[in-house]
């Protein structure tokens, strides 16, 4: 006899991520270099700091890790002006998604989220079984006011990315500053920020004031994007000490590496690194706006360091073209976009490929 699987996990679509390169290759048989522009990694690679680091400390992984990250927690506080006790860290910041339902979610509570954003609050919601406010995006954003006008006593988390994985807009300070003001404090806003590093604008929202008011947010941050360790897996949370106590509940021991806390301190100290990975964004967003431009098709201007573009067609048949000629991107149908890809931002080289890639596939 089979056995059973909780009735609520039958209709969860499992997370599918971008396709590892070993995967295509192996797949379709290529051989040769195959670029990745499907996870939003740095393209750059790891911090070199934190490769230095994580050689230095390689013969260390017999022995267990910190199982609290205390000198993780320590730099981080400072980094943002907090106490250790403000801080969890994660093994990537969807764990502390995935806790923060486990934590808060009764199965008759509801979960928030714009339809159309970041998956893992969805599926983290449908795990315990708690139906979810799907809010319509407005315009490629959050919209704010909506989400105020569909709180009910039932609904516990809300969730934004800011910025929104896969459009990359944003929100700013004065428009998130306004909706955290009205939410009512029964209300846990998890404000997902995996992108920050890569915004130097002066209205993106400094969302540790909320904290510093008391309000119920978790903030999320990662080492995955700018720091370029996605492969070892480590994001953090900032929030109230009483948030924070309530989700350690949730969590399993050792939860991050020993390697990933030691890299993920590194990282933070280099900031080389972050300006120069920066910089390179910038102008492979700049170039690739230009180029989609004259391909004529539709893409919105970018936050992060991904661009969502949209083909007016099956983007099924635009990734396939693209995977044959050693170039991966992430298809986003189940996000609500069929016809659109999300492409993260490459090299210089791997921009150019991309686009001659493009070239090849749409041209009539
Ligand atoms: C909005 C958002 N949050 C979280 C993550 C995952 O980050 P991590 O690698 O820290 O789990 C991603 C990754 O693509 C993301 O786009």
């Amino acid at each position: 006899m089979n056995i059973l699987p909780r009735p609520n996990l039958e209709a969860i679509k499992t997370y599918k991520p971008g396709k590892p390169i070993e995967e295509v290759a192996r797949e379709l048989k290529l051989e040769g270099k195959i670029i990745k522009l499907a996870s939003n990694e740095n393209p750059l690679g790891a911090s070199p700091k934190a490769l230095h680091a994580i050689q230095k400390y390689a013969h260390e992984i017999f022995l267990y890790p910190d199982d609290n990250g205390y000198y993780l927690k320590e730099k981080l506080a400072e980094k943002h002006n907090v106490t250790p006790e403000n801080i969890m860290i994660g093994n990537g910041s969807v764990e502390l998604i995935y806790f923060a339902c486990l934590t808060y979610l009764n199965p008759y509570e509801r979960l928030m989220r714009s339809n159309g954003s970041f998956m893992m609050p969805k599926i983290g919601a449908e795990v315990i079984g708690c139906p979810i406010q799907e809010i319509p995006l407005r315009e490629y954003r959050h919209d704010l006011e909506r989400m105020l006008a569909s709180i009910t006593a039932q609904t516990k988390i809300i969730y934004i990315d800011n910025p929104i994985n896969p459009l990359g807009t944003c929100l700013w300070a004065q428009e998130l500053e306004r909706f955290i003001k009205e939410v009512p404090d029964y209300v846990l806003v998890i404000i997902d920020e995996a992108y920050n590093d890569y915004i130097t604008a002066a209205e993106y929202p400094d969302s540790g004031k909320f904290l510093s008011e008391g309000k119920n947010v978790l903030i999320l941050r990662t080492f995955s994007k700018i720091h370029g360790l996605a492969g070892l897996r480590i994001g953090y949370g900032v929030s109230k000490p009483e948030i924070i106590n309530a989700m350690a509940k949730v969590r399993t021991p050792f939860n991050t590496n020993r390697l990933a806390q030691i890299a993920a301190i590194a990282a933070l100290d280099d900031i080389t690194h972050i300006k120069h990975s920066r910089r390179v964004n910038e102008a492979g967003k700049k170039y690739l706006y230009k180029e989609l431009k004259k391909l004529k098709v539709f893409f919105i201007p970018s936050f992060a360091n991904f661009v969502f573009v949209n083909f007016a067609t099956d983007s099924k048949e635009i990734f396939d073209g693209l995977q044959q000629r050693r170039v991966i991107t992430r298809m986003i149908k189940e996000y609500g976009f069929p016809n659109a890809l999300r492409i993260s931002i490459g090299t210089p080289s791997e921009n150019k490929k991309l686009i001659k890639a493009l070239q090849e596939i749409l041209k009539p």
